[in-house]
């Protein structure tokens, strides 16, 4: 069986929730390998509609393990929430796990998020989630951050709290804000520890197992290569690598166990948050992919910057992420535009590219587009690659050009069952 690595290939809010919910109906584990409760994943199906954040979209599969990996960072609190939440809807979350190497996102985490970005000025504001993520995955950089079986060690936990708070106090204060009690904060953590208790574990035996046994095996990633740490647009970024190259260290997955990496890219493109986004539309055609697409932020509820389908970026998404195919979502949200366009290149100084340029350089960039005609009709009942109409096949077969990749799903709804899965695997398997 394969071990598979979802991840965005653009700037996020792909659609990777749907696309590992959909996948999972046949997983025997689904891991969140990066990132926290920044991410908002939407996911529809018969229990319901959720947006999950830290829950790994594989819940809703009862024979599902879903684990929170090593490489993320956890909000107990949020957690908690979101568990309450989902398990209302009658989902089971007997399966859920939590690595004990995760890191915890403590409460002076968002708070400080805030006052860094508070502290930002215009154009340099990043735009975060404001969920304390730079500051915890900041603090285990420097190795002073506190871990979820943490939760679990009073002792331990105290040392490792009374080391971090001085410092963050000292922080607080400078931002004129009261410090933090160090009773409380450990008594606060020692509560999570004792509800989350038996899911914090050593999740690293069951992912060897599930790999080694052979299993269907899913890793779910955050966000999309255009924010990842050290490939995206620096310093607009999240502090995590949402490439697939962090499934190792993130998951616990050796690297010769991977076999397939799937790339959730949309029919078009967006983003929020601060920083170059070369194909935004600031027009009709922009505001009608935002209402159209429903393109508002699943955590924060922000109005997503919507553009054209960007053919550098994905090409750059390809390359880093070595997609063994794609899966195309968004389809229906160009069911009514006359003309559909996409970006082929970057004119830069003159010069026309289609490489990735580095972030002081992108923000100069302008997009080169080609036009393709629209096919005016609905794609949300097609389930099978002849039910979409000519044109659309044509542009998904252009996407495939650009990115140098097939595509095996494209997704013409939201919901579970709106989806076309190619059996005939390829560019060149199915016919245009
Ligand atoms: P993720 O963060 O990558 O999981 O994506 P989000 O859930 O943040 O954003 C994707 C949005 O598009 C959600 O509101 C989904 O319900 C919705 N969505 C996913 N696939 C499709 C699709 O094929 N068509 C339409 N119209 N909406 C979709
Ligand atoms: P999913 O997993 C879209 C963006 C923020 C900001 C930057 C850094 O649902 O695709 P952070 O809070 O991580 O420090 O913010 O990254 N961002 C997202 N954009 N989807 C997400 O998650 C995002 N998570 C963070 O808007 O620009
Ligand atoms: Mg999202």
């Amino acid at each position: 069986m394969a071990v598979t690595a979802v991840v965005g290939a653009q700037w996020g809010d792909e659609g990777k929730g749907r696309v590992v919910d959909y996948l999972a109906q046949r997983a025997d584990m689904v891991i969140r390998f990066q990132g926290g409760d920044n991410a908002g994943h939407t996911v529809i199906n018969h229990y319901g509609t959720f947006k999950l954040h830290m829950i790994p979209s594989g819940i809703f599969n009862p024979k599902t393990r879903c684990v929170i990996g090593a490489g993320t960072v956890v909000n107990p609190a949020n957690l908690l929430g979101e568990i309450e939440e989902v398990e209302a809807a009658g989902v089971s979350l007997d399966n859920l796990y939590i690595s004990e190497r995760a890191h915890v996102v403590l409460p002076y985490h968002p708070k400080l998020d805030g006052l860094e970005e508070s502290a930002r000025e215009g154009g340099s504001k990043i735009g975060t989630t404001k969920r304390g993520i730079g500051p915890t995955y900041a603090d285990k950089a420097a190795r002073s951050g506190v871990r979820m079986g943490d939760l679990k060690r009073p002792g331990y936990l105290r040392e490792r709290l009374a080391m971090s708070l001085e410092r963050k106090n000292r922080t607080l204060a400078h931002f004129g804000m009261p410090p933090l009690d160090l009773d409380e904060m450990v008594e606060t953590c020692l509560e999570w520890g004792r509800v989350l208790g038996d899911r914090i574990v050593d999740t690293l035996p069951m992912v060897q197992e599930a790999v080694r046994g052979g299993h269907y095996v899913l890793l779910e990633g955050q966000l999309g290569v255009m924010r990842d740490l050290d490939w995206g647009i620096y310093p607009y970024v999240t502090s995590s690598n949402p490439t697939a190259g962090a499934v190792f260290s993130g998951a616990g997955v050796p690297p010769t166990a991977l076999t397939e990496v799937i790339g959730v890219v949309k029919a078009y493109s967006t983003a929020v948050g601060g920083g170059p986004f070369p194909v935004e539309l600031l027009d009709a055609d922009g505001e009608k992919l935002r209402d159209v697409g429903k393109e508002y932020g699943a955590t924060t509820g922000r109005p997503r910057r919507c553009g054209w389908f960007d053919g550098v970026a994905i090409k750059y998404a390809s390359w880093l992420n070595g997609f063994s195919s794609l899966a195309i979502t968004k389809l229906d949200v160009l069911d009514d535009f006359d003309v559909i366009k996409v970006c082929v290149a970057y004119e830069l100084d003159g010069e026309q590219i289609t490489r990735m340029p580095d972030t002081p350089d992108l923000e100069r960039v302008t997009p080169v587009y080609e036009e393709w005609a629209g096919w005016k009709q609905s794609t949300q009942d097609a389930r099978t690659w002849d039910d979409l109409p000519k044109a659309a096949r044509a542009f998904l077969h252009r996407i495939a050009e650009l990115a140098e990749v097939p595509f095996r799903y494209v997704s013409v709804g939201p919901e579970r069952r709106q989806l076309v899965v190619l059996d005939t695997f390829g560019v060149e398997g199915v016919k245009a």
